[in-house]
């Protein structure tokens, strides 16, 4: 099959005022949770990215219809029979295993593939089934398929996660808001998107409170009193966090639209620490930068830390800074891919487990590299805007699922970039 790949042209500027789409990582989710309607949920503002394709397809596979009109999707879950989530659509989307919890919440029962390992570490489910197991849940393996019953039926509980992880998180709550009796999560993820989920169970007659906070409570409602809603997707705060690490790359000043700055507190106090202006006013963020960039230190936490989603395109600007700047990974175990691309493009980065050196230099250079996930895609494009030369980024597809129209944006603030198919 013929090759697609992005050209970038260098030295180029990033300016003017771009609309973000909805949040990939919430819509997945509200798709899911649209299951427990039992009718027609209608979702606003969805991104039109492969990753919400898959998602349909997930849960069209369990008998549900989907249709789309522009950015709304209208789920009808009246006809959902089916359990089984396939190896071949999870093994394309880990974020398929969120029909988990509304499959075991409507059904009682859920047969859904095991998740392999992913590029950027192994992405254990453990807390997922822990959390489920809590509830009531059984869980057996059977060839590469995880079989979740509730002999019992699903009942609350009080449940400490080891680590506030943002799929089991979101899983428990997903099959909770239907058990008997309240459930208690401790330690729960606090990421906008789950706050967002919470906001649309809640419209379908869920009662759940604390989303955002780390202890969400649920008081289990009966299954027939949840009933499908309508509901708008919070603005993707990791496509807004990508568009102004590109304006503090090559100087803005870039306007992202439709994103509630709060959701980027820490990747912005980061920007002003790095030499940025930075505004805020309503749904808007503008980001500038005349002087040299700082050099800075970052960690990626869970929310309201520094997000681990934004940790390739920051690592960018620290190559372009002035000094040495250290980052640490600490929510997935294999995320330095991205260095080694960036090296290519005359970066000076040494790892050191969950650490990067990032010695600043003065310039990078084009070169041909390549997508290793999403956001190290969209990174290695904005590497090449700011580079000496062509760039040319393989892999594209990474770019596709959770990017809507990253090279369209990205022109419309007058980026030389375009898509091209290679012959
Ligand atoms: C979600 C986001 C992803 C983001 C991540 C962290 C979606 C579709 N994806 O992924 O973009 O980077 O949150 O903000 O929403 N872990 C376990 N056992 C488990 C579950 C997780 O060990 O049962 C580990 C993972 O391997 C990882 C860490 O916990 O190292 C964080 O994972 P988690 O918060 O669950 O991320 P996801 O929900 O997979």
């Amino acid at each position: 099959m013929p090759e697609e790949i992005i050209i970038v042209r260098g030295n180029s500027k990033l300016a003017g005022t771009v609309a973000v789409s909805g949040a990939k990582n919430s819509a997945l989710k509200l798709m899911a949770a649209s299951i427990l309607g039992q009718g027609v949920s209608v979702v606003h503002n969805v991104p039109l990215i492969s990753d919400i394709n898959i998602m349909a397809d997930v849960i069209r596979r369990l008998g549900a219809t989907v249709e789309r009109d522009g950015h709304t999707l209208a789920i009808d879950a009246t006809n959902v029979t089916e359990c089984e989530t396939p190896y071949e659509l999870v093994s394309k989307m880990r974020a398929s295993i969120s029909v988990l919890g509304p499959l075991v919440g409507r059904f009682g029962r859920a047969r859904v593939a095991m998740p392999g390992g992913c590029q950027i570490g192994a992405r254990k489910i453990d807390m997922h089934m822990i959390g489920l197991e809590a509830l009531g849940v059984n869980f057996e393996i059977d060839h590469g398929f995880l079989e979740a019953t509730t002999p019992n039926g699903l009942h609350g509980a009080h449940v400490v996660l080891e680590f506030p992880s943002v799929g089991a998180t979101e899983n428990m709550v997903m099959a909770s808001v239907v058990a008997e009796g309240a459930t208690v999560i401790e330690n729960a993820a606090r990421e906008p998107e789950i706050v967002d989920l919470v906001n649309m169970l809640n419209a379908m007659g869920a009662r759940v409170s604390g989303a955002g906070s780390s202890i969400i409570e649920i008081e289990g409602v009966p299954l027939q009193s949840m009933h499908p809603c309508e509901h708008t997707t919070v603005g993707d705060r990791i496509e807004a966090g990508t568009f102004l690490a590109g304006a503090a790359l090559v100087g803005g000043p870039v306007t992202v639209t439709g994103i509630d700055a709060s959701f980027l507190r820490m990747a912005l106090m980061k920007l002003d620490a790095m030499g940025c202006e930075i505004e805020v006013e309503g749904d808007s963020i503008t980001v500038s930068r005349t002087e040299p960039i700082q050099a800075i230190d970052i960690q990626t936490l869970p929310h309201p830390g520094f997000p681990t989603d934004l940790q390739a395109q920051y690592m960018l600007l620290a190559s372009l800074a002035e000094g040495n700047s250290v980052i640490s990974e600490n929510v997935f175990e294999n995320r330095f891919m991205f260095a080694s691309e960036l090296v290519r493009m005359g970066a000076d980065i040494t790892i050191e487990g969950h650490h990067a050196l990032v010695r600043g230099v003065e310039r990078l250079q084009g070169a041909p590299v390549s997508s290793t996930d999403l956001r190290a895609g969209a990174a290695l494009v904005l590497a090449g805007i700011a580079a000496e030369g062509e760039t040319h980024v393989h892999e594209i597809s990474h770019i596709d699922r959770g990017y809507e129209d990253y090279v369209g944006k990205l022109r419309s603030l007058g980026a030389d970039v375009e898509r091209t198919v290679l012959p």
